[in-house]
């Protein structure tokens, strides 16, 4: 039976990952910080185990207690939606902390395993941010186009072992907490001067369009995590696979 380690389980596209491949036979060890006993419905394939990504040690619990893992999937990420001027240094780093930082360290982590046994496969979810740029999301951008050229750098020093890494790209998806979960961050409001811009970037928001569902992210990292063909960048979502085009 194959195990994969979803980061990030507590809502979103983490959970939806971790049904989805419940769903499919896995075993499947799902982190989160704060595991509460009702996070998934109970399997004799399944395990819950705290992990803050931004934690060394919390890293290292984890895995150890993981054991033997065919695919990582570096699902937990946080947002942050603002002009660079009102964006204060504390909140970069936090954002390079968790989606960067935190990403390149659970791959570390895991990897003496892998290579020993000369086979696994890293998974990891980045954004259409850095495919199409968007204004207020500089920060963030940069946070998840560093995960890119990790990863897609990561992967030729990975080959020889039989390792492989990829990217999925999800488009916006208005359906998870991860814009609410962006905004409790965002607690000091826009810069006046970028008022009329933050209006225009809400407002085309509000306009129809194709959007990302956590369907599209399940699909996307099971492909990644299961077909050797899989290209290295996946977009998952019909908006972003518009801006892949
Ligand atoms: N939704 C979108 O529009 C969208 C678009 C493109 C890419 N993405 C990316 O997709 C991934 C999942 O996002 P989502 O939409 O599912 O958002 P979400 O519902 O907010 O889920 C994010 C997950 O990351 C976890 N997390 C945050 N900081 C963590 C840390 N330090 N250590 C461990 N876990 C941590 C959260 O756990 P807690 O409950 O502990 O906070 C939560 O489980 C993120 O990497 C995000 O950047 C999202």
């Amino acid at each position: 039976m194959q195990t994969v380690l979803i980061t990030g389980c507590s809502s979103g596209f983490g959970l939806e990952t971790a049904h989805f491949f419940l769903d499919r036979g896995w075993a499947v060890v799902a982190t989160m910080r704060q595991p509460g006993p009702d996070a998934l419905p109970p399997s004799d394939r399944l395990r819950l185990l705290a992990l803050d990504v931004t934690d060394p040690v919390s890293i290292d619990q984890a895995v150890t207690a993981a054991g033997p893992i065919d695919v990582l999937v570096n699902n937990a990420g946080i947002g942050w939606l603002n002009a660079l001027e009102g964006t204060p240094m504390a909140a970069a780093r936090e954002l390079f902390e968790t989606n960067t930082l935190g990403t390149i360290a659970m791959t570390q982590s895991v990897l003496p395993q892998m290579r020993e046994r000369r086979a696994g496969v890293i998974v990891n979810v980045s954004s259409s941010v850095t495919l199409s740029a968007l204004p207020l999301l500089s920060v963030y951008t940069a946070s998840k186009a560093a995960v890119n050229a990790f990863t897609e750098s990561l992967e030729l020093e990975l080959e020889p072992f039989g390792i492989r890494a990829r990217l999925v790209l999800p488009g916006r998806a208005p359906d998870t907490s991860f814009g609410a979960n962006a905004r409790a961050r965002m607690t000091d409001g826009f810069p006046d001067a970028y008022g009329e811009l933050v209006q225009r970037v809400f407002a085309k928001w509000q306009e129809p369009g194709p959007v990302t569902h956590s369907s599209d992210v399940t699909e996307a990292v099971w492909r990644a995590a299961t077909d050797p063909s899989c290209p290295m960048r996946l977009p998952a979502g019909a908006d972003a696979i518009a801006a892949a085009r």
